[in-house]
């Protein structure tokens, strides 16, 4: 009996929780899955809690707690400069994922073709089946530079004749920006043909930012804020990575009014609304977060540059994330050393066999020969996490590199 529905059935279970599981096996350091092994800001936990004692556990309103939408176009209004409406310009959902999912079901209608980079996070694909929609794929590629042993600071890039062909006759383009899992961060001049692109062909952007307030020295640009691209960009973000709260999924999607209502459409019926006391939480956290946010990117910069060299010194070819929490890698000549090919071997035998946890991401690609090469670490992490799966990664290092 066909127990999975047959436009889910290609995905399968996702590769977070199979690696996750072989991490437990092995009592692995889990650099796999990006989510903190370290506890979000006080405040932000005191504030839901008081909200919780307080008797705030009915359903919140459909499109958001109105002090968490006053507070996001606020915090909007001093990022972009542009004036929105709380009320009919944000929608408060569960997590990012719920944002993406109920932008594909509610504004991308079935035959629509939706152009999407890979690697791309995994649920991108899997809502795009559920909403009908044909996903087109334009490849970041590794800088030319990267090596065995070396750590590059080029960028991931792409093709832009790839791009120009895969927007004609498309319905929206999804951008994520800073990249999972390519840690790139896309530069104005990326996103400003993009936008010339959407325009052109009459384009929607639906944008993933849920990274943007973890870059290096790199500035985010948020496609919104580009001309003309506020009236076709619908901006999903989320509370998790910015305040290693991920467990409380809470996210919003910022659009037009018109757009507005196609998310809305699809959210009502998917969730409703959102976990009460956790919104009451997540008020705190937009107004009273900048000094945990200054923090975290020290901290994070920090692990960055502690796992990009440590890779780097056991035969690594590392590609020094601009942003995110995620660093590639080229692992050919470790996966040699260690007599095996390609990332998924690579990934499932490393917790077996030195105790550490990672992600092949040939999976989120179409052609997953793109990815063959690759492994990714997290280093949204502990210090010492970090520093006990170097030790264990050691273990595997038996080319010596300079
Ligand atoms: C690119 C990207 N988008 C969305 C999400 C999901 O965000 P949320 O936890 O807010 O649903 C993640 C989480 O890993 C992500 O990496």
């Amino acid at each position: 009996m066909n127990t999975v529905a047959a436009r889910l059935a290609p995905f399968g279970t996702t590769i977070f929780t199979e690696m996750t599981r072989l991490a437990q096996r092995h009592n692995a350091v889990n650099l796999a899955q990006g989510f903190p092994d370290f506890d979000g800001p006080e405040f932000v936990k005191d504030a839901a809690i008081d909200a919780i004692r307080a008797g705030r556990s009915q359903y919140a309103r459909m499109f958001g707690d109105p002090a968490l939408n006053a507070a996001l176009a606020q915090r909007w209004r001093s990022l972009t400069g542009q004036a929105i409406d709380p009320d009919t310009q944000i929608t408060i959902t569960s997590g990012c994922t719920e944002a993406i999912a109920a932008t594909m079901l509610g504004v991308i209608n079935p035959g629509e073709r939706v152009v999407m980079f890979e690697p791309y996070y995994d649920s991108y694909r899997a809502t795009a089946a559920m909403a009908g929609a044909e996903p087109r794929f334009v490849t970041l590629r590794p800088p030319a530079d990267l090596r065995a042993g070396q750590v590059t600071n080029s960028p991931f890039w792409f093709d832009m004749g790839e791009l120009e062909r895969a927007m004609a006759g498309a319905r929206a383009i999804l951008v994520n920006t800073p990249h999972n899992p390519t840690g790139h961060v896309y530069s104005r001049d990326e996103l400003e043909r993009i936008a010339f692109l959407c325009a052109k062909h009459n384009v929607l952007a639906i944008t993933d930012e849920v990274y943007e307030d973890l870059t290096y020295g790199h500035e985010h640009v948020r496609l919104a804020t580009l001309p003309g691209m506020a009236e076709r960009t619908i901006t999903l973000s989320s509370l998790g990575k910015t305040f290693s709260l991920t467990g409380w999924k809470i996210g919003w999607a910022i659009t037009t009014p018109e757009l507005t209502r196609g998310v809305r459409a699809a959210h009502q019926f998917l969730t409703f609304a959102t976990a009460t006391p956790l919104q009451i939480g997540a008020i705190a956290a937009i107004e009273q977060g900048g000094d945990y946010i200054s923090s975290l990117q020290v901290q994070f910069r920090q692990r960055r540059e502690f796992l990009a060299t440590t890779l780097a010194s056991l035969g690594f070819g590392v590609v020094m994330p601009r942003g995110t929490y995620f660093i590639m890698a080229d692992h050919t000549e470790v996966a040699r050393s260690m007599g095996v090919v390609g990332d998924v071997e690579f990934c499932r035998e490393l917790p077996a066999r030195v105790g550490v946890a990672a992600i092949p991401p040939s999976v989120f690609y179409d052609h997953p020969e793109n990815g063959r090469s690759l492994a990714r670490f997290a280093f949204c992490k502990k210090q010492e996490t970090l520093e006990e799966a170097a030790r264990r990664l050691r273990a595997i290092a038996s080319v010596p590199h300079a």
